[in-house]
C-alpha cells in the first residue's frame, strides 16, 4: 500500500511521520472507534470523490450511533478531504477518515474524539484478478453479528477483527475472500462489500436488517433500475447463491466485482456475467465522469478546473 505524505488531522495538515498516537488510547484499546472508506476517481473533468456527502453523513452518523458528538460540520470534514487530495496531488485514490478517541479510560465519555484523514492508492481489494474471470469465495463459518449484538449500520473499528477473522481463514483456504450468514443463517453480505445475485434476469440483493448499508450498494440498485432490471431486496439462502445465475459483490474498496465461484461450486459460465458485466459498465462510466446524469454523484476536487472541463467538454 503506497502513502502519500500529508495526514489531515484535527483540522491541520501533518506528515505521515508527525501523524501519529499515544499508545495509551482507547480505540486502540477497545475497538471504540468509527471510519470511512471513501474513493477518489481520475475523471475526464479532473478528480472527483464518488458520493462524498453520503460518505460523510454515514461517517457522522456511525458516530451518532455510538452515542457521540463530533465538533465538526460535514462541509468542514468534506473540504478537509478536497484539500488533502490536493495537497498529496493525488488523481486517484482511497480515502481513510477515522474517528479515534484520545486518553485511555473504560469510559468513552471521559476521553476527547478526534478526526484523522488520510489517502492512499489501493487498487485491488481482492488481489490481482484478471478481467471477467471473477473471484471464488466460501462461506464462512463465522456469522455476521445479530443485530442485537452490535451495530451493522456504523462503520464501528472493532467490528473489524470479525471481517478480518474470515476474510483471513478463507484465504489460507485458499480462496480470494469469504460470504458472511447472519445468525439466522441468511445471507448478509461479504467481510468489505455488499452482495447481489442475479436469477432469471431479477436482481436480489439481502435485505438492510443486519447488512452495512453501502454506498456503492444503493448506487447498483438506482443504477440497475434506472437500465430498466427489478431488483429485490429479499431474504437469500446459501443455496440460492449455489444455483444463482450471477453473483457479485460491491463495495468501495471492491467496486464492482464477480463471483465466479462458491464452495468449489462454478457460478453460471464460471465467468462475469451479462448483467454484472452491463452495471459493471455503466459504473465505470459513471465514476470516470462520463456519464452526464450522475454528475449529482460527483464531488470534484479541483472545483474551478472541473466547471472549466464541463464547458469545453460542452463546446
Ligand atoms: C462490511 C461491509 N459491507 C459492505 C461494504 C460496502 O459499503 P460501501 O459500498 O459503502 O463501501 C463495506 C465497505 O465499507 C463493508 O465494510
Amino acid at each position: 500500500m503506497e502513502t502519500k505524505n500529508h495526514v489531515w488531522m484535527n483540522g491541520n495538515f501533518v506528515s505521515n511521520e508527525e501523524a501519529k498516537i499515544d499508545f495509551l488510547t482507547t480505540t486502540l484499546h477497545y475497538g471504540f472507534g468509527v471510519f470511512e472508506g471513501i474513493r477518489c476517481y481520475n475523471t475526464i473533468h479532473g478528480p472527483a470523490v464518488f458520493r462524498l456527502n453520503d460518505h460523510v453523513k454515514r461517517l457522522i452518523q456511525s458516530w451518532h450511533a455510538m452515542g457521540m458528538t463530533l465538533k465538526y460540520s460535514p462541509e468542514e470534514i468534506e473540504t478537509g478531504i478536497k484539500e488533502l487530495i490536493q495537497k498529496n496531488q493525488m488523481n486517484e485514490c482511497y480515502i481513510r477518515p477515522l474517528i479515534f478517541l484520545t486518553g485511555i479510560a473504560f469510559d468513552q465519555y471521559a476521553c476527547q474524539s478526534n478526526l484523522a484523514i488520510s489517502c492512499w492508492v489501493w487498487k485491488n481489494f481482492f488481489g490481482n484478478i484478471q478481467e471477467d474471470e471473477g473471484i471464488k469465495v466460501t462461506i464462512s463459518s463465522i456469522a455476521r453479528p445479530h443485530v442485537n449484538a452490535g451495530l451493522t449500520k456504523a462503520k464501528v473499528t472493532g467490528n473489524y477483527y470479525i471481517s478480518l477473522m474470515a476474510r483471513g481463514l478463507a484465504k489460507k483456504q485458499g480462496y480470494h475472500d469469504a460470504l458472511m450468514l447472519d445468525t439466522q443463517g441468511l445471507v448478509s453480505e461479504g467481510t468489505g462489500d455488499n452482495v447481489f445475485i442475479v436469477r432469471n434476469g431479477i436482481i436480489y440483493t439481502p435485505k438492510r436488517n443486519g447488512i452495512l448499508e453501502g454506498i456503492t450498494r444503493a448506487s447498483v440498485i438506482e443504477i440497475a433500475k434506472d437500465l430498466g432490471y427489478t431488483v429485490n431486496e429479499d431474504d437469500i439462502t446459501r443455496e440460492e447463491l449455489y444455483i444463482a445465475d450471477e453473483v457479485f459483490a460491491t463495495g468501495t474498496a471492491a467496486e464492482i466485482e464477480c463471483i465466479s465461484e462458491i464452495d468449489g461450486r462454478k457460478i453460471g459460465t464460471g465467468k462475469i456475467g451479462p448483467i454484472t458485466k452491463i452495471i459493471r459498465t455503466k459504473f465505470k462510466e459513471i465514476v470516470q465522469g462520463k456519464d452526464s446524469k450522475y454528475h449529482k454523484w460527483l464531488a470534484f476536487v479541483n472545483e474551478k478546473i472541473q466547471t472549466k472541463n464541463i464547458m469545453e467538454v460542452k463546446a
